[in-house]
C-alpha cells in the first residue's frame, strides 16, 4: 500500500510509503488521492494529517517520470499541482507532520496543507533550479505567501536545503518539535488538527495577497539576478514566477508557473542536470558487486603524508566525525602539515562557514605522529606521500607490516601502477586506490581505483567511505592518469596546439569559460603548477614519443613561471586578489614560437577551440571505456562534473558528445586531422563504430 490510512481520535492520518524517498510520481499521486478523498468523505473524521517517513517525507516529483516527456507519467493525472490545490480546498483541516527530508513536489505538497508540524530532523528545499526546471506545483505562488518574496527568492533560486531550525526562523512551518519527550510530530499534528476543527477555520496561502510596491519587487528582482554566476535559464524563470506572486492573480500565475515548467523541462539544460543527477547515483553502482556483499566498517583512519594533500584527507575524515592519525617521517613535518590543518579550520570560522566549536571538535579528531607502528588501530590506511614509486614502496612495505589484517590500504597516487603498489604488500586483495583532488577537503571527486587483485568488499567499502566523508566516488581501473587526468591531458594537448596555431592563452581560456567550464585549461595550470606540467612531459617524451606536445608549456615553465604560487605563470595574478591578467611577455612568446617554427598563424574561432578541446575529452573518454577503465560513459560525465569544473547544465563530456550526435563528432574529428597536428586526431574504435551505426555513448 503506497499510503497508509490510519484513524487516530477522528483524525485520518495518511502516511506515504513509496520506497525509497517517497517520490510523488503516478501511483502515489493516485493513491493519495484515493485516500484523501476517503478521509474527506467520512462524516466522521474531523482533520487529516499527511505525513511520511522517519528520515525522508518526500523527495518531491519522481524525476525518472521526468524522461517521459511532456505527455508522460509527471503530467497525467492527477497532476501534483491538482493534488496540492484538493488538499488546500478541503472542507477539513489538512496538517503535514514532516520529519527527514522535504523537498521539492513534497514541500509544494506541504504548502497546500492548512497548517505544517515538524521535528527537529526536517529539511527543507526547493532544489529543482538544481534540475533546470522550477516548482511547478504551486511552489513559486505559495512560499512567497508564506515566507515573504525575499526569502521564497533566495530558497528557490539557490534551490539549497535549510534545516528545521532555519526553517523556524523563516516560518516556513507552524510548530517545531526539538526533543522527543514532546512527542511525535503526527501526534503533534492531530492536535492541531482536532483544535482547527474545532475553530472552524483554517488558512490557506493561496487566499494572501502580498503587498509590495513595485519598485521594491523590482529591487528585490535584481538583486537576485546580481547573485546568479551564470544566468541560466531556469533560474531566471524561477525569479519571474516568484514576482508573479506580488503581481498576478493566483489562479493565473498557477498557469503560468506550470506553462513555464513545461518548457524548461524540455530544454537542453534541464536534461543535462537531470542526466547528472541520476549519473551521480548511478556511479555508485559498482559492475558485478552485489549490493549485498559485506562491507568494512571505517571508523578510524590513518594518513600518511602531512603535505596538503595528506592534510587535506586529514580533513575530510575529521569532518565526517572520524578520528584520523596524521603520519610522517619527521615531527617537522608532521608539527607543519597540523599547523595547515588548524590554519585551515580558522580561515573557514572567519569567513562565516563554520563555528568555533564546530572546529574545534573537529580538530580534535586530528592527532600527528611519526611513530608508523601506529596504524595498527585504523581501519583504513590512506598513503599521501611523494609520486614517486620507491618513496611509495618503503611506505607500503611499512604500512603491510603494521596495519592490522582487516585493514584496507589504499593510495592516492594520480599517476602510478596501483598494481605495482599493492605488489608492495603481503595483501594486495586490500589495497585500493582512493584518488582524492586538490584541494581534497573541498573537491567532490574521490577516484576509487580497483586494482587487479582488490577484493569486491574492499572496493565496496572503499566506496562506501567515500560517501560517508561526503565525496562522490567514482570507480576506475588502473591506468596512466585514471579517468579524470587521462582524459585531461588531451584536453591540455589541444589547448596548446592552439596557442601554436595562432590563438592567446586568453582566448582560449575565455572560450572554454563562456562554454561553461569554471576554468579555462591554462588557468586551471598556472594554479596545478607549470611545472608539474612539464615533469609529466618530460616523462611523456619518452613513454609515448610519437605523441608530441607544443612546446609552449615547457617554456613557460623554464622561465620558472609556475602559476599562482610564483605569481605568474600563463597570466600575472595580483598578489593581494590573486585577479588574473594577459600578459604581452607571454602573448610574444607565443607569437615568436609560432613564427620560428613557421607555424601559420590564423584567424581561431572561439567554437573550434571549444569544439577541439571537448571532442577531445569525449575521444579519449570513447577509449577509456572501451578499455573497461570506466564502468559507464556516465560515470566519465561524473567525475568530470566533480572534479575538472564541468558546467552541470552541459551535462559531461560524453552526454554533450550524445547530444550533439556522435556522427557529427565523428565528421568534426576527421575534418581535424587534416588540420594542424592532425596525425595526433585518431577517432577511438568505439567512437567510430557508434558514430557509424548511429548510437550513442549512453547506449553502451
Ligand atoms: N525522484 C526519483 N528518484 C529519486 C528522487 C526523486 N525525486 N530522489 C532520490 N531518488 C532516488 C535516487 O535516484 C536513489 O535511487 P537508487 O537507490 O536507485 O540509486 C535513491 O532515491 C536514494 O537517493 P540518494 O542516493 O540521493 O540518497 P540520499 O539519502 O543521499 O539523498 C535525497 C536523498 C536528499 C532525497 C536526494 O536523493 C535528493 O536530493 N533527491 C532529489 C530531490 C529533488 O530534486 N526533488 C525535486 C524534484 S522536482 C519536483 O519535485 C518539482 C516539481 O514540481 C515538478
Amino acid at each position: 500500500m503506497l499510503v497508509n490510512y490510519e484513524v487516530t481520535e477522528s483524525v485520518a492520518v495518511l502516511t506515504m510509503q513509496q520506497a525509497p524517498v517517497n517520490g510523488l510520481g503516478l501511483p502515489l499521486r493516485k493513491a493519495l488521492r484515493e485516500m484523501l478523498h476517503k478521509a474527506f468523505d467520512d462524516a466522521t473524521i474531523k482533520g487529516v494529517v499527511l505525513t511520511g517517513g522517519e528520515k525522508v517525507f518526500s523527495a518531491g516529483a519522481d524525476i525518472e517520470e521526468f524522461e517521459a516527456g511532456l505527455d508522460g507519467p509527471n503530467f497525467a493525472d492527477p497532476y501534483l499541482g491538482s493534488l496540492v490545490d484538493l488538499v488546500e480546498a478541503a472542507g477539513k483541516p489538512v496538517v503535514a507532520a514532516i520529519s527527514g527530508v522535504c523537498l521539492g513536489g513534497g514541500l509544494e505538497l506541504v504548502l497546500g496543507c492548512h497548517y505544517r508540524v515538524a521535528d527537529s530532523s526536517a529539511r527543507f528545499g526547493l532544489p529543482e533550479v538544481n534540475l533546470g526546471i522550477l516548482p511547478g506545483a504551486g511552489g513559486t505562488q505559495r512560499l512567497p505567501r508564506l515566507i515573504g518574496v525575499e526569502g521564497a527568492l533566495d530558497l528557490i533560486v539557490s534551490g539549497e536545503m535549510v534545516d528545521c531550525e532555519r526553517a523556524v526562523s523563516l516560518g516556513l512551518i507552524d510548530r517545531v518539535l526539538v526533543d522527543e519527550a514532546e512527542g511525535t510530530a503526527v501526534k503533534k499534528a492531530v492536535q492541531l488538527a482536532l483544535e482547527a476543527a474545532s475553530s472552524g477555520h483554517w488558512p490557506r496561502l493561496r487566499d494572501v495577497v502580498i503587498r509590495m510596491q513595485a519598485n521594491e519587487l523590482s529591487q528585490l528582482i535584481e538583486a537576485k539576478i546580481a547573485t546568479l554566476r551564470k544566468p541560466l535559464p531556469a533560474a531566471l524563470q524561477c525569479i519571474d514566477a516568484v514576482s508573479w506572486s506580488v503581481t498576478l492573480p493566483f489562479e493565473e500565475a498557477l498557469g503560468k508557473e506550470y506553462a513555464a515548467l513545461r518548457e524548461l523541462m524540455a530544454s537542453a539544460e534541464s536534461q543535462a542536470l537531470r542526466h547528472a543527477f541520476f549519473a551521480e547515483r548511478r556511479a555508485g553502482k559498482i559492475q558485478g558487486i552485489s549490493r549485498e556483499v559485506p562491507v568494512r566498517a571505517v571508523t578510524s583512519v590513518a594518513v600518511i603524508g602531512a603535505g596538503t594533500m595528506g592534510s587535506g584527507i586529514a580533513m575530510c575524515c575529521a569532518n565526517a566525525g572520524m578520528p584520523v592519525m596524521l603520519l610522517d617521517t619527521s615531527e617537522e613535518a608532521v608539527q607543519r602539515g597540523l599547523q595547515g590543518l588548524a590554519a585551515n579550520y580558522g580561515a573557514a570560522i572567519k569567513r562565516g562557514r563554520l563555528t568555533t566549536e564546530v572546529a574545534d571538535r573537529r580538530l580534535r579528531l586530528i592527532s600527528g605522529s611519526t611513530d608508523f607502528s601506529r596504524i595498527g588501530s585504523a581501519d583504513l590506511v590512506i598513503e599521501a606521500v611523494y609520486e614517486d614509486m620507491a618513496v611509495k614502496e618503503s611506505v607500503f612495505r611499512a604500512i603491510d607490516s603494521f596495519a592490522q589484517p582487516d585493514a584496507i590500504l589504499a593510495s592516492n597516487t594520480s599517476t602510478l601502477d596501483l598494481d605495482a603498489i599493492a605488489g608492495f604488500t603481503s595483501r594486495p586483495q586490500d589495497v585500493v586506490g582512493l584518488h582524492f583532488f586538490s584541494p581534497a577537503n573541498l573537491m567532490r571527486l574521490l577516484e576509487v581505483v580497483r586494482g587487479a587483485k582488490t577484493r569486491d568488499e574492499v572496493l565496496a567499502s572503499a566506496m562506501q567511505f567515500a560517501r560517508k566523508i561526503g565525496k562522490v566516488g567514482v570507480v576506475a581501473g588502473v591506468c596512466d592518469g585514471f579517468i579524470g587526468n587521462r582524459m585531461f591531458e588531451e584536453y591540455l594537448r589541444q589547448a596548446y596546439f592552439l596557442l601554436d596555431e595562432g590563438a592567446t592563452p586568453l582566448q582560449v581560456d575565455r572560450a572554454l569559460e563562456d562554454w561553461g567550464m569554471a576554468m579555462g585549461p591554462l588557468a586551471t595550470m598556472d594554479l596545478a603548477g607549470n611545472d608539474i606540467g612539464l615533469a609529466i612531459r618530460k616523462r611523456r617524451k619518452i613513454e609515448q614519443p610519437d605523441r608530441p606536445y607544443s612546446a609552449i608549456p615547457d617554456l613557460v615553465a623554464e622561465m620558472g613561471r609556475f602559476g599562482q604560487k610564483t605569481g605568474a605563470g600563463w597570466y600575472r595574478y595580483d598578489p593581494v586578489t590573486r585577479k588574473r591578467q594577459a600578459d604581452p611577455e607571454i602573448d610574444s612568446l607565443v607569437l615568436e614560437y609560432g613564427a620560428r617554427n613557421h607555424i601559420a598563424r590564423r584567424e581561431i574561432s572561439d567554437e573550434e577551440i571549444v569544439a577541439r578541446c571537448l571532442f577531445a575529452l569525449a575521444n579519449e573518454g570513447a577509449l577509456i571505456l572501451r578499455e573497461g577503465i570506466a564502468q559507464r560513459a556516465s560515470d566519465i560525465d561524473t567525475v568530470y562534473l566533480n572534479g575538472y569544473g564541468f558546467p552541470a547544465h552541459r551535462g559531461g563530456p560524453m552526454f554533450y558528445a550524445d547530444k550533439i550526435g556522435l556522427p557529427n563528432v565523428l565528421a568534426r574529428i576527421e575534418g581535424f586531422q587534416a588540420g594542424y597536428m592532425g596525425e595526433l586526431w585518431q577517432p577511438a574504435s568505439l567512437l567510430t563504430e557508434l558514430g557509424e551505426t548511429g548510437q550513442s555513448f549512453a547506449s553502451v
